[in-house]
């Protein structure tokens, strides 16, 4: 509920929203003006949480996100100016100006932060339309996001901070925010300069660590990336240590090629052996590799914020795919000169720009005409997925020799292969041209059986790998999501008796059961850790192994994941697969792992996302852990 309140220091009078959690949010704005205008919010919040964000667009991505936390250091709240390309750490957001209004502080039992800010009222979505706040709204869909722990350096506006520990949307009527004399108001109370806004740290910067040479690389005219040497360098030069330690299995080494990169995500080589990495916020680098495998130089190939993960060459090597959240766009690339044609094609647009917003992209090694662009779902619980029109929840194939002038509709052309895939982010081909994915399941599920629900989400469901099958067939097959789950760990379903592998419902009810499931979902050909989330799939050279970055948990308590797995493959009685059983639980071996996983949060230990291999398999990994965006080579000995 919305609540007028007018503040005794300033008279400037808000629009006020308390929640559960006991913080007050308070906008202030002028009388019916169009944006752009000026804007005042008020935070109130309790002394014991770390950080509370507000949200100006009422999502978390591609939305002005206002952060405030407590300075003890300068005995103040300071704010933070965000902006999120994806659900992970928002960046500084420079488009947004901000400035301190009297009422800023604290005292034994609450933080307020009070801030003007130019540039909060208007802003461009995701696909660089602007979006405009209507003053007269009297329902605005805002959100929060708070947590109870402090940013890594809170005297530091531009510092890391960790996940919310919960957030929520909630509508405020703007008209009892809005002031008659409200720039007379704003003037008479702002503060000059303080409390101070530090920026002293070093900020995530899109210059990598790595020395510009004139080195001249082997050029080659098609294939695969050419490697000049089998080995991993013990360290590369001007590159520091990997942030946080960690570990590799004997026989392996990791070394850092490069460190303070923006949210690095796809990684892909081009024709001629150079690394394109997609820095999520930012666009497109590519990177020459030198013999010993380290980083020789940094050029930015596309400067566009909203390429988010999804990253592929033609076979040819000669035209560059790349994904936002909701549109593929292609450019023709020269790998002499890693650079593009100045203008994008739009391959498919009607993508949702909510909830997972990777797309991932591949093209089939047998099938260079085929594009596939992985769909996750637009929330944890995504019940619209279920039915196959939606398009979400699937991968889809289209075909880029026949691209429509204003491109594809994701939803309503090309064709299915495979849904009720939740997040299936990680795409991998194998010997034959079959096509594998690696799926992350849902959070926060419980089971309900008679009316009692049974919080089972620590170690349920499993992450899943999946079979898709051949790129050029349709594959209408249902992999479940959002109705059958697999289970990961049986012990902690004590309803009833499952092994590892098996799928069940949520809550069984008279037409669909836990065996309906075997009837109608095809289950994953091998189960993961819950939330373990597998971000990229890449067989070895032999494919004898699967290789799978697990990205690691945000809400588990302990941290799993943040480490890379190798997958034993084979084929057996039911073909090309897992060589252990669905319900084995001695499926992998650790490659690379964060010594104390339990430790790991978003910010902290080393977040592993995409894999590129050279022609040596020596494997690329970027990870975006929001303490620092690096990249690693890993490879035998
Ligand atoms: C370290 C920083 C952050 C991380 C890693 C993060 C991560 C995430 C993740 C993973 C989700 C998805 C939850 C799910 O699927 O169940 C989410 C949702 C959400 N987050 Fe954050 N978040 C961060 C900061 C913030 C901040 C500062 C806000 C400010 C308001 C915010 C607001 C939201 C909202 C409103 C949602 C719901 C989904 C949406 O409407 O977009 N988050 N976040």
């Amino acid at each position: 509920m919305t609540k007028r309140y007018c503040d005794l220091e300033t008279s400037i009078c808000y629009s006020g929203w308390t929640g559960t959690n006991g913080i007050t949010f308070g906008v202030a704005l002028p009388q019916s003006k169009a944006a752009p205008f000026d804007t005042v919010l008020q935070i109130v919040s309790p002394i014991k949480n770390g950080w509370v964000g507000f949200s100006w667009g009422g999502t978390m991505p591609y939305v002005p996100l206002t952060v405030g936390w407590m300075n003890s250091a300068s005995n103040t709240s300071i704010y933070s100016s965000r902006m999120a390309f994806g659900l992970s750490l928002p960046q500084p957001y420079a488009e947004a100006e901000y400035s301190y209004i009297k009422g800023t502080g604290y005292n034994a039992t609450h933080w307020t932060l009070t801030v003007r800010c130019r540039g909060c009222s208007q802003w461009h979505d995701v696909d660089g339309n602007l979006v405009s706040i209507d003053a007269n709204a009297s329902a605005q869909k805002l959100a929060y996001g708070l947590s109870s722990r402090p940013p890594a350096e809170p005297a530091n506006n531009r510092s890391t901070f960790n996940v919310h520990n919960s957030f929520g949307n909630y509508r405020i009527d703007l008209t009892q925010g809005q002031n008659a004399d409200f720039d007379e108001l704003v003037a008479a109370n702002l503060i000059d300069g303080t409390p101070p806004a530090s920026s002293s740290t070093p900020v995530p910067s899109s210059a990598i660590s790595t020395i510009s040479t004139t080195m001249s690389m082997s050029t080659v005219t098609s294939g695969l990336p050419q490697p000049t040497q089998t080995g991993i360098p013990v360290s590369c030069p001007d590159v520091a240590e990997l942030a946080f330690p960690a570990n590799t299995a004997k026989g392996w080494r990791a070394t850092k090629v490069a460190g303070g990169l923006t949210q690095p995500r796809g990684l892909i080589f081009d024709n001629s052996g150079n690394l394109l990495i997609v820095q999520n916020g930012m666009g497109i680098t590519a990177h020459k590799v030198a013999p010993n495998g380290c980083l020789t130089s940094t050029k930015t190939v596309i400067a566009q914020r909203n390429l988010n993960h999804g990253i592929v060459l033609s076979h040819d090597g000669k035209t560059l795919f790349a994904s936002s959240a909701t549109s593929v766009f292609s450019w023709s690339y020269d790998a002499t000169t890693m650079s593009v044609s100045e203008n994008a094609t739009t391959v498919l647009t009607g993508m949702d720009s909510r909830g997972h917003v990777t797309r991932t992209l591949a093209i089939p090694p047998k099938y260079p005409n085929l594009l596939l662009v992985s769909h996750g779902s637009n929330d944890n619980f995504d019940y619209g997925s279920a039915d196959i029109a939606t398009g979400r929840s699937c991968i889809k194939v289209f075909d880029t020799t026949a691209i429509p002038a204003d491109g594809y509709d994701y939803a309503t052309s090309g064709y299915q292969m495979g849904y009720g895939l939740r997040n299936e982010v990680g795409l991998a081909f194998d010997a034959d041209g079959m096509l594998w994915g690696v799926e992350n399941s849902s959070d926060e599920l419980h089971r309900t059986i008679d009316g009692i629900s049974v919080d089972i989400h620590t170690d349920n469901p499993a992450d899943e790998i999946n079979y898709l099958g051949d790129p050029s067939k349709e594959n209408t097959d249902w992999y479940g999501y959002p109705t059958c789950y697999t289970v990961f760990n049986p012990n902690s379903i004590a309803d009833k008796s499952f092994t590892i592998g098996d799928q069940f419902v949520l809550e069984p009810n008279a037409t669909f059961t836990d065996d309906t499931c075997k009837t109608r979902s095809l289950p994953p050909r091998l189960a993961l850790p819950a939330h373990s989330a597998p971000l990229d799939a890449s067989f070895n050279k032999n494919f004898t192994s699967m290789y799978i970055t697990l990205h690691g948990s945000w809400n588990r308590n302990p941290s799993i994941g943040y480490k890379i797995i190798e997958v034993p493959f084979t084929t057996g009685a039911n073909g090309f697969g897992p060589k252990a059983s669905v319900n084995s639980t001695q499926a992998w071996a650790d490659i690379f792992w964060n010594p104390d996983v339990e430790t790991c949060s978003t910010t902290q230990c080393f977040r592993p996302v995409s894999i590129a291999q050279d022609g040596y398999g020596k494997m690329y990994v970027t990870s975006d852990s929001g303490a620092e965006g690096e990249m690693i080579i890993i490879g035998r000995e």
